[in-house]
């Protein structure tokens, strides 16, 4: 194996801080023997995962070829995709097979893209599978990806689709096909789609980042200004759409 294993170097830790999520959450799994993950970067979350779950093939994910620095070893396998590309994933998916453990899906973080996954990737999921849709904070209408992306305003993304079946569930309300139609105007989804999320998700938790990062993502500085919530180098330190990741259970 190549490289050292350290979560504190990925963004997971010392921006978004969602070590204490994962932490909690994966505890659910056990016996895992297949996790996908989308977006290798550095590949230190891949390392993360390898050492996590030694019994378990680890599939990656990436725009990127293989990279020089990322670990190699018979327990994971690398593949080259475009999010953007339905087809790709498709393939992807075929080469992993079903009952998938854990998807994580920390790629392109377009809205589009992170559509494309999680719609094609609960299909794959077993039964209490775990899928974790990180920095889903870029579907939310303040976030610059989500005006990038946008054909138009107040269009329906992954937060809006996942915020309503949330609320649907926590109330205990069955949900009515025109509310479902009503998410498909404006919207990255189809009715089906929709519905076969509603069919699939047993319970989903929406979490956001109530500390500040532990450093700056962009200059490394822990050296705040509280008066305006920014780094000293002028990066907002707890914007509105920032750090937000869904962890979904399959049915
Ligand atoms: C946030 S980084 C992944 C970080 C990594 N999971 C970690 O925790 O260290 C995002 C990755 O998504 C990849 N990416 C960007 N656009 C993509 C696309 N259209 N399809 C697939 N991967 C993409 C980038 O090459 C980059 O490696």
């Amino acid at each position: 194996m190549t490289g050292t294993v350290n979560i504190e170097n990925t963004d997971k830790f010392f921006w978004h801080r969602y070590d204490a999520i994962y932490s909690d959450e994966l505890l659910r799994l056990e016996n895992v023997k297949k996790v996908i993950e989308f977006g290798v970067f550095k590949g230190d979350s891949v390392r993360w995962l390898n050492r996590q779950y030694p019994e378990a093939k680890i599939f990656a994910a990436d725009i990127l070829p293989i990279q020089a620095e990322w670990t190699q070893n018979k327990d994971i396998v690398y593949y080259q995709l475009d999010q953007d590309k339905v087809s790709d994933i498709k393939a992807f998916f075929g080469t992993t097979g079903n009952e998938i453990d854990l998807i994580i899906e920390d790629g392109s973080h377009f809205p589009q893209h992170q559509k494309n996954c999680l719609v094609i990737g609960m299909d794959y999921l077993k039964s209490n599978g775990i899928y974790i849709l990180e920095d889903i904070h870029t579907s939310h209408p303040n976030h610059d990806y989500y005006i990038q992306q946008g054909k138009s305003e107040n269009y329906i993304s992954p937060l809006h689709v996942l915020l309503f079946i949330e609320h649907y569930m926590s109330n205990n309300a069955k949900i009515e096909e025109s509310k479902i139609k009503e998410l498909t105007v404006n919207s990255l989804f189809s009715f089906e789609e929709i519905k076969n999320l509603i069919e699939n998700i047993k319970s989903i938790k929406i979490y956001r980042r109530s500390t500040l990062p532990k450093k700056c993502y962009s200059c490394g500085s822990s050296d705040y200004d509280y008066h305006v919530l920014k780094c000293k180098c002028g990066t907002d330190i707890f914007a509105e759409a920032d750090s937000m990741t869904a962890v979904l259970v399959k049915k």
